[in-house]
């Protein structure tokens, strides 16, 4: 199976391209490679290469900065899936695309499930809904995985920034009125990796999920606030400095776009068609911290930061 995979060097991509090619020969591009606002260089890529599966790690995700470049976050989220699917569909491949739970307004307070209905705050959440339907609409055969909080220990992420202001602040004030689940990205790839060799098949060089694709949930289990994390990712052990975390409300903090006050998804779905579920947030936090952080840090000395 030949895969195309974009967003290769980002969270969920850089983990990509560790376990896809366990499925097939994955050709893995950045923007350099194919830049997502050229429909010229999708549709060459894509008929060049005739991929089998288009994985779409790539997306606009600067929630806040997304808010003054509506029309970049809308190209990238919103067009772009939908490019990216209608080449599918012409070429008989299928599609993995992910999605978020900033679709949804947080109005309610209990879990999210994959038919409730979206009704985004900001923009990045109106341009990922955007992206979703135009998939849909493409009539490719796909799957949508909404996901939520995702870290590592690189690119730019919420983890990441506590460890820097710990660095040089003793008092660090975060927003304690937001509830969601955090997810490691890791586990979204080799989630993903097991849910496509789980279920895409081939027939007549039509690639398809066998009649479960659609949109589905896939985050870690459990659920807490933003600054709930903080405190657990300080009291892991992993920064010497520790400072002291406040709790503030989201009209304290100021950020440009509007959030969920609730987000968290309910991934039964997900867990019924491909028996996959992931762990709860506090132990895949502390995993990857264990597993990775050494490594980050090395990486770190390594490159003179
Ligand atoms: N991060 C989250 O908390 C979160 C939550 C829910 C869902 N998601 C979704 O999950 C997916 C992956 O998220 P992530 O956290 O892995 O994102 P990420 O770390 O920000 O990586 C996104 C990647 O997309 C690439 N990209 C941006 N614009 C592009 C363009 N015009 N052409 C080609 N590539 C482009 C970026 O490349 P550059 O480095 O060159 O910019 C980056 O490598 C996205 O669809 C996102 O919406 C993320």
């Amino acid at each position: 199976m030949k895969i195309l995979l974009t967003g290769s060097d980002g969270q969920i991509g850089w983990e990509l391209c560790r376990t896809l090619p366990c499925l097939g020969e994955v050709t893995a591009t950045t923007r350099s490679q194919m830049d997502l606002a050229d429909r010229d260089a999708i549709g060459t890529t894509i008929r060049t290469l005739k991929p089998n599966l288009i994985v779409n790690a790539a997306g606009y995700t600067a929630v806040d900065r997304a808010e003054e470049e509506p029309a970049i976050a809308e190209q990238i989220n919103g067009w772009a899936p939908g490019v990216l699917a209608e080449e599918a569909r012409n070429i008989g491949a299928a599609i993995v695309h992910y999605s978020t739970d900033y679709v949804f307004d947080g109005a309610r307070r209990i879990p999210y499930a994959p038919h409730d209905e979206p009704n985004p705050l900001n923009v990045y959440g109106r341009t990922k809904l955007a992206g979703e339907r135009a998939i849909i609409a493409s009539g490719a055969d796909h799957l949508i995985l909404r996901t939520s909080w995702v870290y590592s220990l690189r690119h730019s992420n919420f983890l990441l920034t506590m460890l820097r202001l710990a660095s040089d602040q003793p008092v660090i004030r975060v927003v304690d009125d937001q509830h969601g689940c955090p997810t490691w990205s890791r586990l979204i790839a080799r989630a993903t990796t097991e849910i496509i060799a789980e279920s895409l098949t081939e027939e007549g060089g039509h690639w398809s999920f066998e009649g479960r694709g659609g949109v589905y949930h896939l985050a870690s289990g459990g659920e807490t606030t933003w600054c709930a994390l903080a405190r657990r990712i300080f009291a892991s052990g992993v920064t010497e400095c520790i400072p002291e975390v406040v709790p503030i409300a989201t009209d304290q903090y100021g950020a440009a776009a509007a959030r969920p006050p609730y987000s968290v998804l309910d991934c039964r779905l997900t867990e019924r068609t491909f028996g996959i579920t992931l762990d709860d947030w506090k132990i895949s936090l502390a995993q990857a911290l264990q597993e990775d952080l050494p490594l980050a840090i090395g990486a770190n000395v390594r490159d003179g930061r």
